[in-house]
């Protein structure tokens, strides 16, 4: 069964990340703004309204569904939610994004749920600059987490490291070694100016081709056709388990090939990452409790909405898109 959700431009959307939360236990400064406040709940989508959501989605063809955040994991009986996920028919990957703050407690009932995979942020392998990054974070406790992912069994662990040049450009090497050492994969970043962080994101801007030439330093890099349904670009480490990827939105755009769509906690759906457009669900939801039709055709004429793709800009003081990751999720 192919997707009903194509847009304008000829691309079928297959794939929905779906933040459950909008809170989150770190404050990483290229995500927040120091200072946060956090949406009262009313104006958040039920775990059940998040099911709901879901169903509709995959009974229009959705295959993939990646929980995000915020933190996801932080968000109240959230295991509840990946349980009735992991038994919907139709989804073929049910797959999660994490700080790994909570994973520790979660790997285990999560592959069990039906979790397939897990990327984990993890930004830097030094405590003190890991805590400078993320302000109140414990890489101790996220290590622990990449641990306990390993053990529970996840058909694909990958680490996701924004890069901030002046920050964490000397680690990028350390980083991919960690990923080998574990036999998982690794994704570098390149940061987008989403919400104001109150710093120009042109400053810290590293391109990949800047980091696979640093990586090529140390290691054997192979380029791959592989994807994992994602903006990724990847290239394979010979004799090791690692793939090392790219999402490399300003030096090689990737919205010509874009299958997704994500909805925020407050039940929106933004077409894209990069752009202001959206369609709010929420009232749809709760105006007709027994009546998925109106939320459906809402849904099926966002696909009109769809921009051709992010215009992201560097040079601009202030991003264009003034919410925060934290609210898009990604
Ligand atoms: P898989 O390929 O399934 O492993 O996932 P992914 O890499 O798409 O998801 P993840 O949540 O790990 O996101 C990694 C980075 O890619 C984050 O910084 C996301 O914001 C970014 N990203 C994911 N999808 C898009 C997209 O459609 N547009 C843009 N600009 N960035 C995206
Ligand atoms: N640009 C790029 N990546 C970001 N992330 C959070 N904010 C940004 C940003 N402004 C990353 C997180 C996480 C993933 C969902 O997105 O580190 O790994
Ligand atoms: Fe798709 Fe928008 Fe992301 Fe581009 S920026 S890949 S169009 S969601």
């Amino acid at each position: 069964r192919t997707s009903q959700l194509v847009d304008k431009f000829g691309r079928t959307v297959s794939y929905i990340r779906l933040s459950v939360t909008d809170r989150c236990d770190f404050r990483c400064t290229y995500c927040m703004a120091e200072e946060m406040t956090f949406l009262p709940r009313q104006q958040v989508l039920s775990l059940e309204e998040c099911l709901r959501l879901a169903r509709v989605f995959v009974d229009l063809g959705v295959t993939k569904i990646r929980i995000t955040g915020g933190e996801p994991l932080v968000r109240k009986n959230v295991l509840w939610l990946f349980q009735q996920l992991g038994r919907l028919e139709g989804l073929k990957e049910l797959v999660l994004t994490t700080n790994g703050s909570q994973l520790e407690r979660f790997a285990r009932p999560l592959v069990e749920a039906g979790v397939r995979r897990v990327n984990v942020s993890l930004d830097s392998l030094d405590p003190d600059k890991f805590k400078r990054i993320t302000r109140v974070g414990d890489l101790n406790k996220v290590l622990r987490g990449i641990a306990a992912a390993k053990e529970a069994g996840f058909a694909g662990i990958k680490l996701n490291t924004v890069m901030i040049r002046g920050v964490n450009d000397d680690e990028f090497c350390d980083l991919v070694q960690f990923a080998v050492d574990h036999e998982i994969d690794i994704a570098f970043i390149e940061e987008m100016p989403l919400g104001d962080v109150g710093h120009s994101r042109l400053h810290t801007y590293y391109s990949s081709d800047d980091a696979l030439a640093l990586l090529e330093s140390r290691f054997e890099l192979v380029s791959s056709t592989e994807t994992t349904g994602g903006p990724a670009r990847y290239w394979r480490i010979p004799g090791t388990r690692t793939k090392v990827g790219f999402i490399s939105p300003h030096s090689h755009n990737f919205c010509a090939a874009c299958n997704r769509v994500r909805i925020t906690c407050t039940g929106e759906l933004f077409p894209c990452l990069g752009q202001n457009d959206s369609t709010n669900l929420l009232p749809l939801l709760r105006a007709h409790p027994d009546d998925d039709q109106p939320v459906r055709q809402a849904i099926i004429d966002a696909m009109g909405i769809k921009p051709r793709g992010h215009d992201f800009n560097l040079f601009q003081a202030k991003p264009k898109v003034i919410r925060f990751m934290s609210v898009t999720g990604g």
